[in-house]
């Protein structure tokens, strides 16, 4: 859980992939053979993706701006890894939904991602930009719950409910393993914050488990991610005094 900002980078250096280069020629007519109800799923989830990799693509410079050295390296590491994620749910949406991302995903995603990343994320960004929020509560929003509540149970839910769509299945699990090294980046920058707040975290992570719909939520895969979650700000509090 303790990484360090020299092994993340070798990590993350590591995992580097071409969102170009993954075959989805087969997954068009394969989602087309999934039940509709669950087709419907996997278009509210593949939409949801398009807008949040698209914003954490966008707002991530003034966290690259309010850091230094090997810190700023890694934000800047993960920068690449977001517009790489982003690229790549613009060629789910356009050739396996056959929509146009800009404006059909908006309208295919779900209200409360909506609300998270086309909203809350970029206040919280613009607040690190005019030095009105601190980088730690804005790490707490995009890498503690975001990435490691909303993005990771998405990602659960999308190789579950799209593994017969096969370039969809891979790009997931490519995704899923940056977001890993992310969310590591996100726990090592707390400790070096002083980040303090009370049970709004917690009131903030319940919600955000919620954000994929019922079904999403009542997975195991999603109490797996809330659970990991309290045991991330236990270890933050015991290694930092940082109060989450
Ligand atoms: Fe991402
Ligand atoms: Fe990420």
């Amino acid at each position: 859980l303790l990484a360090g900002y020299r092994q993340l980078l070798a990590a993350g250096t590591r995992l580097q992939w071409d969102a170009a280069a993954i075959d989805l020629s087969h997954d068009c007519a394969a989602l087309q053979r999934l039940p509709a109800e669950r087709r419907g799923r996997v278009t509210e989830l593949l939409a949801g993706f398009w807008v949040a990799e698209h914003q954490v693509a966008d707002q991530l410079r003034p966290f690259i701006a309010a850091t230094d050295g090997d810190a700023r390296r890694c934000f800047e590491l993960q920068a690449g890894d977001e517009r790489r994620h982003a690229r790549f749910f613009d060629r789910v949406v356009r050739t396996v939904l056959g929509v146009d991302p800009p404006t059909a995903a908006r309208e295919l995603a779900g209200a409360a991602i909506i609300a998270l990343f086309d909203h809350e994320l970029p206040v919280m960004a613009a607040g690190l930009q005019e030095g009105t929020t601190g980088l730690g509560e804005a790490v707490a929003l995009y890498h503690l719950v975001l990435e490691a509540i909303v993005l990771a149970a998405g990602e659960e839910a999308l190789l579950r409910e799209a593994a017969s769509l096969p370039g969809v299945a891979d790009g997931a699990a490519r995704v899923q393993a940056d977001e890993r090294w992310h969310v590591g980046l996100g726990v090592q920058a707390l400790l070096d914050s002083g980040f303090q707040t009370g049970p709004a975290l917690d009131r903030l992570a319940a919600r955000a488990a919620g954000a994929w719909g019922e079904q999403v939520a009542g997975h195991e895969a999603t109490a797996h991610a809330l659970a990991t979650h309290r045991r991330r700000v236990a270890l933050l509090r015991r290694h930092s005094g940082v109060t989450l």
